[in-house]
């Protein structure tokens, strides 16, 4: 019987563990073997009781769990050849050869370069003596298949990650509450939100609220971004507005690359020859990742789980790493490599201020 693994990597993200119980049981339902990879790739490289069999029963209730259940750890040493040499032999000890990950791209990236050295990882198993031929004769290849575990919903080629939704609709919750004790008091509050280089939580946000003003990385003010922000807050006040709600992306900067601050917003809005509004920053911080996934992170990862499961059964060893993305609503397996590299293009296009090609980018299917 085969057994497939399934691991979470890099930052939490709601939904993980919808995405973990979906590939545990749909593992079982084809007959094979589930297990899981406690940890991240630290329980990959350490082994031993960091990876276990997986019953049906064992991922009951996983739905309705925030974070990741099976944990996560940032990994120095699978950077490493060593590392990734002993991640290999545990693998083929426990006669694991395919592997679902949920992670970021970083994390993603990872599996795809694991996958490729793997051949030669196993020859020099077998050369050190570590392991014998026979042994890992069954393990010739190794089967990756990704899951886009992310509240930054930064990933090319997908229209959402696993988790986007629920962060987004707790920034959305928390904004709510700051405006209640905003408009008793005529305040303005500066709002920084989670979203590393992608601007889409605070975009989204922004929209869903109504705030008066919004910062994203994707489009960096032009020198006047001042008096714009201003004017437009000045004129929200004139209109009967007894509070004002700027957000900003924590990866916000303006057009020659300097980031900007809350603390600049809020100073600029308490500004005693200006707007002179009374100013308070929240930084929303690790609220937005926690919790429980909501309904539409529940359904996607279960999907998206069922999904990787059948991509592994099908793959052959010349089929390209798949992610497993959802496009116009439907769930599709796509190159993982190709989804990496528009993604940092992206970044790039960015930098370069080239904006359009960053958003056309960011929608390639
Ligand atoms: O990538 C998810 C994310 O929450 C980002 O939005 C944020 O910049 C980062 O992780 C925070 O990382 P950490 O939890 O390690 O502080």
């Amino acid at each position: 019987r085969r057994r497939i693994a399934v691991m979470t990597s890099g930052g939490d993200s709601p939904g993980m563990n919808g995405a973990t119980r979906a590939v545990v049981r749909m593992a079982i339902e084809k007959g094979c073997e589930a297990y899981c990879i406690y940890e991240g790739y630290e329980g990959l490289v350490q082994g031993g009781k960091f990876i276990r069999k997986m019953e049906w029963s064992d991922v009951r209730g996983w739905l309705s769990e925030g974070g990741t259940l099976i944990g996560t750890a940032r990994c120095m040493a699978f950077y490493e050849r060593p590392g990734r040499l002993r991640a290999a032999k545990n693998m083929i000890l426990n006669g694991i050869d395919a592997l679902v990950i949920c992670g970021g791209d970083g994390s993603l990236t990872g599996a795809d370069k694991f996958r490729h050295e793997w051949p030669g990882l196993v020859d020099e198993l077998v050369s050190t003596g570590e392991l014998t031929t026979e042994q890992v004769e069954p393990y010739r290849h190794l089967n990756i298949v990704g899951l886009v575990g992310s509240i930054d919903n930064d990933m090319s080629g997908t229209d959402a990650t696993i988790g986007c939704f629920s962060a987004l609709g707790r920034i959305c919750e928390m904004v709510d509450y700051i405006e209640a004790t905003a408009s008793s008091h005529s305040r303005a509050f500066v709002i920084e939100v989670m979203g590393r280089h992608c601007g889409w939580l605070a975009l989204m946000a922004g929209v869903a609220t109504g705030a008066d003003f919004v910062f994203i990385p994707e489009k960096p003010r032009a020198d006047n971004w001042k008096e714009e922000m201003c004017t437009i807050v000045a004129r929200h006040r004139q209109l009967g507005k007894r509070k004002t709600i700027v957000i900003v992306a924590e990866g916000a900067h303006d057009q020659h690359g300097n980031k900007i601050s809350p603390e600049q917003i809020k100073d600029l809005l308490a500004d005693k020859n200006g707007l002179a509004l009374d100013t308070r920053i929240t930084t929303l911080g690790h609220v937005q990742r926690g919790g429980t996934a909501c309904a539409y992170d529940r359904y996607l990862s279960t999907l998206q789980g069922v999904e990787a499961v059948n991509a592994v059964l099908d793959a052959t060893p010349t089929t390209p790493t798949p992610f497993i993305a959802i496009n116009e609503n439907k769930i599709t397996r796509k190159p993982l490599v190709q989804a990496v590299e528009d993604t940092k293009e992206v970044a790039k296009a960015i930098e370069a201020q080239d904006f359009d090609r960053a958003m056309s980018l960011r929608d390639t299917e």
